[in-house]
């Protein structure tokens, strides 16, 4: 039975830079099942973010092909591709990319607006509530420290129940007992909605939750 969700074939990344070619990532294979949680670590620089956006399918690969979903990202045009991601995959970003602009609930929202579903403020709210922020609702971006700012992108990231979420340092700016707390919605959302969680982080604790951890060294993974 076929139920991988994620599965990345001979992926190569190599961007140009003035002095070189420089291959950020080597022949990377991998396959994750649905409702499984796998946490990526590895040393700064050791690619981790560059493969978690190829696998996301936020950039494309130099060699190599990733299917997400069942679908072949390279067969797919960037509209497809959108589709796909607004439909069914969530994010967090260790630059949170809120939207300037709109204050927190508006950027939690957000998600159902692309999807064009009815926007649910209440859910929004309570997501807001459930990582602290219940008090900082109408707050911009610019008036919310980083630790807050990465629990907006967190709420927004749970709003559409993504089939996929990715997370980058998820826990990064947060102090220990909001972590936890960030941890256990993580871990919630995979245990009653099965949703694939694919989590790069340097948290030992948070990668020991995970079913299974992937080691990325100097771009390619370890044995
Ligand atoms: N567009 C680019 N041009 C040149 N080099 C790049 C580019 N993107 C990434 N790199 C290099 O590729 C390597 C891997 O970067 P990446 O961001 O994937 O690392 P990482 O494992 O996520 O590190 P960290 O834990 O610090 O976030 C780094 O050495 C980085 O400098
Ligand atoms: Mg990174």
């Amino acid at each position: 039975m076929q139920t991988s969700v994620i599965k990345a074939t001979s992926l190569y990344k190599t961007v140009s830079t003035k002095q070189e070619n420089l291959t950020i990532l080597k022949d990377i294979n991998l396959e994750i099942e649905a409702g499984e949680s796998v946490a990526i670590v590895g040393t700064s620089g050791a690619g981790k973010s560059t493969l978690m956006t190829l696998l996301a399918g936020l950039d494309t690969p130099s060699e190599g092909d990733v299917e997400l979903l069942g679908q072949r990202l390279s067969h797919l045009d960037d509209e497809a591709r959108a589709k796909i991601r607004s439909e069914s995959v969530g994010f967090v970003f260790q630059s949170f990319l809120l939207i300037p602009s709109l204050s927190a609930i508006d950027n939690v929202t957000l998600p159902c607006l692309l999807k064009s579903e009815a926007e649910d403020k209440q859910r929004a709210k309570e997501l807001l509530e459930s990582v602290g922020l219940g008090h900082r609702i109408s707050h911009s971006p610019a008036q919310l420290s980083g630790g807050e700012q990465q629990r907006v992108a967190l709420a927004r990231a749970f709003m559409i129940e993504p089939k996929i979420l990715f997370a980058d340092e998820p826990t990064g700016n947060l102090d220990q007992k909001t972590a936890a707390k960030v941890i256990d919605l993580l871990f919630e959302l995979n245990k009653k909605h099965g949703t694939t969680l694919v989590l790069v982080t340097h948290d030992m604790a948070l990668a020991a939750k995970c079913d299974r951890t992937i080691t990325i060294q100097a771009g390619q993974l370890e044995a």
